[in-house]
């Protein structure tokens, strides 16, 4: 269709339907992203972006720039522009005791005539200060504080933050302060993945956030799961007559602002909320090092004013550091599951922050070096961005000896290797060393993987002992009766870990499968836009036996988000006889998984579902997800049904039905785990 100039003209009901996924799209996000409660499964979110990719193909001319799939639209750039900013961003005065704080209010009242002023109290979240500009609406510029007056253009990297609309609800133009940050968890898995990789680990998630907006490729930020809370609305008074109004409509508009924010009156009110902070601290899931108290109302901030460098209506009120000192013991060294031998303190134990601290973490042998720990040290530790303290520096060294980076894996005595480029220290002696043996079952097993309940590492660790499990594989083969045969087992805790397999022989898709084995740089997403381009292992088998390892590697490189690291590392795992081994292992036990298609039948293909009291949604919608996912549905629980899934008030005839021919009961939740895969 082409109109009186020559272009394309687009359908309205295209148009509307376009328009329609960007939002839904946009809502998902931040319901995954911001709100941490997605309400659809991965499938469905990725069906809305191929249905979104597939119209943009369709109707290029269509395309806006507020389309998620122009998230990472911008090629790398040199060096960053900067912006001059007409607000300049202030920074804060620090308190850190009662007494600090009580003179603030004090100066507050005295600024304000007596008056008594409402305090908004915020986290204050230890990242990388920046400054959003939306105009019209659409998110068009985004900054770093810099000095304060000049920052670096930073647009391109934080239109791939998924948590910040591209475009909010209305037409309006502001400018907003907050920062961006890694949440705690986010930070361990990527420092966890950058020293498997071999790549030197950033020391806190600060750091590490500032080192990612720093980057020129935009494709790099996106990798990384960046996080950004708005607390400022620049010139607010033009809209609101608080603080606490701009924030409610920040959070409208669908930004992201932080749902820990209190407001209280007075000195008292003020303290009270302060000290309640000390322990809701660490239920935070990103770093704060402190509060920031803010005078609420706008016409109040005025009349108090700001000196040469901070605001007088705010202040941070500054945790106390948690650090303390205490001896080094000893460095132990374990293999994880890729190998790597990791070194750990043991420490003197020691209390900080409320928990007695036996070991701490160091990153690597080069750090060990770096430091010259030597046993009998006194060491500064730091909880920081992981959830087990870090060793940061020697206060008082001992005269011991330092300690050397092992020669040999403490696990199975094969000499350790450094790969060229890499910090980490591996042991090659990949399917034979027990400790690689007894971190990939856990792995294997594990609730992102195959999710097979009852199989931890201590329950690994004594059927590896008892001969029972050589590799994953064996996990397959494990009959009831030799787990009775075992200590700690009884007749219930057997069937349990037995069910548990067969759920997960069931149930394992391609993708699941291929990311459960741990190949090295294969993660979840690697793995699931693998299984959707091959389908079945046979296929990927096959262009090996015919082809060898290149035709592989090609092959897989067709694919968006697959690179040669990745390309190469599975086709030299599938192509290598141990992997290939346990391959052939897996298949002869019956996991030999292909993705949803209609002659499999999809993931829960062979498994029946029985649905039954009141669900959150329409029960017709949860038996839709079954049917499409190809299981059957029926009306009543017999010994042919797999699931029973249960609502409130379920029925007590279903229950004692499922009671009597041993169904698995589960929740609405646990279902909707069953189909996320
Ligand atoms: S308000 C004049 N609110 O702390 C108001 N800042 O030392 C200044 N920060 O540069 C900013 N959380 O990067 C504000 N809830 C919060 C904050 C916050 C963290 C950072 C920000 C600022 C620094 C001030």
């Amino acid at each position: 269709m082409l109109d009186f100039f020559g272009h394309m003209t687009i359908p309205v009901d295209i148009r509307t339907r376009y328009d329609q996924l960007i939002r839904d799209i946009a809502e998902h996000d931040r319901r995954y992203y911001e709100d941490n409660r997605p309400t659809i499964s991965d499938r469905e979110y990725d069906l809305l972006n191929a249905e979104l990719k597939a119209l943009e193909a369709q109707f290029s001319a269509m395309v806006v720039p507020w389309s998620p799939t122009q998230r990472v639209g911008h090629a790398p750039i040199s060096e960053f522009a900067k912006v001059v900013r007409a607000v300049p961003m202030l920074s804060l005065d620090n308190t850190y005791d009662e007494a600090d704080l009580r003179a603030f209010h004090e100066r507050v009242q005295k600024g304000l005539g007596g008056d008594m002023p409402t305090y908004v109290v915020e986290p204050k979240i230890d990242g990388i200060g920046i400054e959003v500009t939306y105009e019209d609406g659409v998110l068009a510029l985004g900054a770093t504080r810099g000095d304060g007056r000049t920052g670096d253009d930073i647009t391109a990297n934080l239109r791939t933050v998924r948590s910040l609309p591209l475009r909010l609800p209305e037409r309006v133009s502001a400018i907003i302060r907050g920062e961006a940050f890694l949440a705690r968890e986010d930070f361990a898995c990527m420092n966890e993945a950058r020293i498997e990789a071999g790549e030197e680990p950033f020391m806190n998630p600060r750091n590490a956030t500032g080192g990612t907006l720093k980057q020129k490729d935009p494709r790099r930020v996106a990798e990384r799961p960046i996080k950004v809370l708005l607390y400022e609305l620049v010139d607010g008074d033009r809209f609101h007559e608080n603080h606490s109004a701009s924030l409610a409509w920040i959070g409208k508009a669908g930004l992201p602002v932080s749902s820990d924010i209190v407001t209280c009156q007075g000195f008292d009110d003020l303290f009270e909320v302060v000290r309640s902070w000390e322990t809701r601290r660490d239920s935070l899931p990103f770093d704060a090092d402190g509060l920031v108290i803010k005078v609420d109302s706008y016409a109040q901030r005025r009349e108090l004013g700001a000196t040469a460098k901070f605001p007088r209506w705010s202040i941070a009120f500054k945790f106390p550091a948690r650090q303390v000192t205490t001896t080094l013991r000893d460095i132990l060294v374990t293999v994880g599951r890729t190998g790597v031998a990791t070194p750990t303190a043991v420490l003197e134990p020691v209390e900080l922050s409320g928990t007695i601290v036996k070991k701490a973490g160091l990153h690597n042998w080069d750090q060990v070096t770096r430091l010259g720990l030597r046993r009998g040290d006194r060491v500064l530790l730091e909880k920081a961005g992981e959830i087990i303290p870090q060793v940061i520096s020697v206060t008082e060294a001992s005269h011991e000896e330092p300690f050397r980076p092992p020669t040999h894996c403490p696990s199975c005595g094969h000499s350790l290797v450094r790969q060229e480029g890499e910090v980490a220290l591996r042991c090659p002696n990949r399917l034979a060393c027990r400790s690689q043996l007894l971190w990939s079952v856990a792995f294997f097993s594990g609730r992102g993987q195959l999710n097979i309940e009852g199989l931890g590492l201590e329950r690994a660790d004594q059927l590896i002992e008892a001969g029972l499990i050589t590799d994953v594989a064996d996990i397959f083969r494990i009959q009831k009766d030799s787990l009775l045969a075992l200590p700690g087992f009884a007749e219930v805790s057997a069937q349990k870990l037995v069910d548990a397999i067969e759920r997960a022989r069931g149930a394992a898709t391609l993708g699941r499968l291929l990311a459960a084995l741990g190949i090295p740089h294969v993660g979840s997403v690697a793995a699931r836009a693998i299984a959707a381009h091959c389908r079945k292992l046979d296929s990927l088998l096959a262009l090996l036996d015919e082809k060898g390892t290149d035709a592989v590697v090609d092959d897989l490189l067709v694919i968006d988000g697959i690179g040669d690291v990745i390309a190469r590392s599975v086709a030299e795992f599938l192509a290598d006889p141990q992997g290939r081994q346990v391959i052939d292992k897996l298949r002869a036990h019956g996991v030999d998984p292909a993705l949803p298609d209609q002659q499999s039948g999809g993931p829960l293909g062979g498994m029946t579902f029985c649905v039954t009291g009141t669900l959150s949604r329409p029960r017709e919608e949860v038996i839709r997800r079954i049917e499409a996912a190809g299981a059957k549905v029926t009306g009543s629980v017999s010994k042919k049904t797999t699931y029973l899934v249960a609502g409130a008030e379920t029925g007590k005839t279903k229950l004692e039905a499922a009671l009597k021919h041993g169904v698995k009961v589960i929740s609405e939740a646990e279902f909707d785990t069953l189909l996320n895969f």
